[in-house]
């Protein structure tokens, strides 16, 4: 069976402006990307700001479209369809944002923001989209008196709960989740997080979920992909990558996670957390060089590659294993 989703070496640049009589600069925002997600899955998108993980996820939706590769979505190439032709592909697959207050409009009614994809659609009929309505707001765990409430009504945790009910009423197969709980209080996130896998068995979706965090997508996770600078470093399976983490930079990115085994506990960084290279001028060789304290003279000059390495996970460095 094909993979639900199948993105293929997909790039992105920008090019931005800086000022008066500087010559634009270019940013690699995301370099050659390439990943699958099946059917029910959920695969975990890590890396610090700025390494491209939001522009992943908008070329996904087709917010924006890639200079370069592919996103197939059940066998099929959409990354150049028309508008037109993109409908039916747009029901398929949805987007929850970070921040609700930017994607809920401020001045309609919460029922309303949950009936408007199905109006758009032209799904269903005034009473059978008000059903559908309520519907939701139940299963996403908000009463259906808050339909007639504005979005400023709700906390921080159920204007999250109303996006995922949006995404959810046209029975999409992905939800692309772009940091669905990092502006939460760290009380609320596991909320939200359960509530995403309890709809994901009931649903029968498949997540691509973005974190800069690995913590918060380990236990909703099938498998993890981490990213720097643009490219995926490391990809495998959640117990692959988080037992035995094969590229430098997720190590460093493991050292963030609070363990409660107590032998690792007191473990301290090796790696120094160091300054992000700016993705306008991306660093020669492996990108994570400059920081990593194992670099050799190959790693300032050729660009390692994914491969499997003995975790069973793919990893881009010359020297892990
Ligand atoms: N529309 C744009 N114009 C110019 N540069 C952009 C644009 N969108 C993103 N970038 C740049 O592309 C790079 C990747 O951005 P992106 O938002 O995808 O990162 P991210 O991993 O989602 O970061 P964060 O964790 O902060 O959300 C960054 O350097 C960012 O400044
Ligand atoms: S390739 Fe070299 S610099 Fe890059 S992560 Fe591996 S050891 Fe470090
Ligand atoms: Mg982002």
């Amino acid at each position: 069976m094909s993979a639900l989703l199948d993105v293929k070496n997909i790039t992105k640049r920008f090019t931005i402006s800086r000022g008066l009589g500087a010559r634009p600069a270019t940013v690699h925002a995301v370099d050659d990307v390439s990943f699958a997600i099946s059917h029910g899955e959920t695969l975990g998108l890590v890396g610090e700001s700025g390494c491209g993980k939001s522009t992943v996820g908008k070329m996904i939706v087709r917010l924006l479209e890639p200079d370069e590769g592919e996103v197939m979505l059940a066998g099929e190439p959409i990354t150049h369809l028309s508008h037109r032709a993109m409908r039916p592909f747009r029901r398929k697959v949805q987007m929850v944002f970070q921040d609700p207050n930017g994607s809920l409009d401020p001045r309609q009614r919460a029922g309303d923001i949950v009936e408007e994809p199905l109006v758009v659609h032209g799904l269903g009929d005034a009473a059978e989209r008000r059903a559908r309505v309520e519907n939701l707001f139940s299963r996403v765990g908000l009463r259906p008196d808050q339909m007639a409430n504005v979005p400023s009504k709700f906390s921080g945790g159920q204007r999250q709960r109303l996006a995922i009910a949006r995404a959810l009423a046209l029975n999409p197969s992905l939800i692309v989740a772009d940091e669905p709980v990092s502006a939460l209080d760290v009380s609320i996130q596991a909320q939200v997080v359960n509530l995403m896998s309890d709809i994901q068995r009931e649903f029968g979706l498949a997540y691509l979920f973005v974190a800069h965090d690995l913590g918060v997508v380990q236990h909703i996770s099938d498998r993890v992909a981490v990213m720097y600078l643009g490219r995926i470093v490391e990809i495998g399976d959640t117990s692959s990558v988080y037992q035995r983490p094969s590229h430098p930079y997720t190590n460093t990115l493991m050292e963030a996670v609070p363990r409660p085994d107590p032998a690792r506990r007191h473990h301290r960084p090796t790696i120094p957390r160091g300054e992000v290279p700016s993705p306008m001028d991306p660093p020669m060789g492996c990108a994570f060089h400059p920081r990593c304290p194992m670099a050799t003279e190959i790693c300032r000059q050729e660009r390692p590659l994914l491969r499997r390495v003995a975790s069973g996970a793919e990893a881009a460095c010359h020297h892990a294993d």
